[in-house]
């Protein structure tokens, strides 16, 4: 088939299947797991019944009517295309974004394809000698990605399909409390939706790491912790508590100079991890906490918000 009938039929851009096209090249797949053990594995991963109901009733067995070939290919070549990078830890799009709507397949295909590259990641994990558990752990933020999606009603998606690749190129590892995502010469923390952000949490997460990564990563030499942010944004001082997670989490921080043309739009970014909504109006929006009450108030105020970034030395 020729890739501007393939893109046609996947309903994207032909540029993205070209992409795929050139990044995966003849590279080497990789298997999905025996649909006897999926259920098991899921279940590791922490996929919620929903998602794992469909991921199990769309599995693509050879006789399954919801694969048509473009999609088997495009299944095929994006987990060749994230195996290429295995250790890698930029960002990295598996593949152009899908109509999830047309059916199990089309939902859950990059889940398909993380499944895929389980054994391949936590093989380079045990090359490194981390421990099977750091590995679920880490692994398992696929199944809090889905639910936080299904909460979004499929609008998170397009990021976090991206955003999992981190984990399975072995570019990412859950310690405690935070992320830590391996860079050049900084630990990229990250922030993941698992209750509050207590700055006890945080230290003893920032102490597995500095442990962690001499011990598993000995060629990498990292000299500071960094975050991007619109947890790092000085404006929410204006409202939060002195005393409040997020600000006491900010002071750990020297901001670099704001850069408006840098990361994400904040005003999306506080949408999305203030209320799991991207399109909501902000008049019925809830006004549940005092954060939800400044997103809201800062915005109709006609001000914005900021991603910002901010380090620390380890
Ligand atoms: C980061 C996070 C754990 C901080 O929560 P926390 O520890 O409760 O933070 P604080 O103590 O500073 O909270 C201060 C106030 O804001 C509220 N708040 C904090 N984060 C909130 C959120 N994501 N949504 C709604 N309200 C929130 C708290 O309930 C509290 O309000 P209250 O006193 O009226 O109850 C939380 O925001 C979260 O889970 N975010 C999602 C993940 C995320 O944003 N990651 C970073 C991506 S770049």
């Amino acid at each position: 088939m020729e890739l501007d009938e393939t893109a046609a039929r996947l309903g994207v851009p032909v540029e993205d299947v070209e992409r795929v096209h050139q990044l995966a090249g003849d590279r080497p797949s990789a298997p999905l797991p025996d649909k006897a053990d999926a259920r098991a594995i899921l279940g590791r991963l922490a996929v919620p019944p929903d998602d794992t109901t469909e991921i199990m009733a769309g599995w693509p067995d050879p006789d399954s009517p919801h694969w048509t070939p473009e999609l088997r290919w495009l299944l095929d070549r994006s987990i060749a295309l994230v195996r290429a990078d295995l250790g890698g830890h930029g960002w990295l799009s598996p593949g152009p974004e899908l109509p999830r709507e047309r059916g199990p397949a089309w939902r859950h295909l990059y889940a398909y394809a993380y499944l895929a590259l389980v054994d391949v990641v936590t093989a380079y994990h045990r090359d490194h000698g981390i421990a099977d558990a750091v590995s679920w752990v880490t692994l398992a933020d696929l199944g809090r990605n889905l639910a936080v999606d299904r909460r979004m009603r499929g609008e998170g998606w397009p990021v976090m399909q991206s955003w999992l690749t981190l984990h399975a190129r072995g570019g990412l590892y859950e310690l405690g409390r935070l992320q830590h995502q391996r860079g050049d010469g900084a630990i990229d923390l990250h922030i993941p939706e698992s209750g509050p952000l207590t700055p006890e949490a945080v230290a003893a997460s920032l102490d597995e790491a500095r442990a962690f990564f001499p011990r598993h990563f000995p060629d990498e030499h990292y000299t500071a912790f960094a975050c991007g942010s619109w947890l790092l944004d000085p404006q929410l001082r204006e409202y939060l508590p002195e005393d409040s997670n997020i600000v006491r989490f900010q002071r750990r921080f020297e901001l670099e100079p704001y850069d408006e043309q840098e990361g994400p739009d904040a005003d999306v970014e506080v949408l999305r991890f203030g209320f799991r909504s991207l399109t909501t109006p902000l008049d019925e929006l809830p006004r549940g906490s005092v954060l939800q009450r400044a997103i809201i108030d800062h915005l109709k105020a006609g001000r914005h918000w900021q991603w910002r970034r901010g380090r620390f030395p380890i």
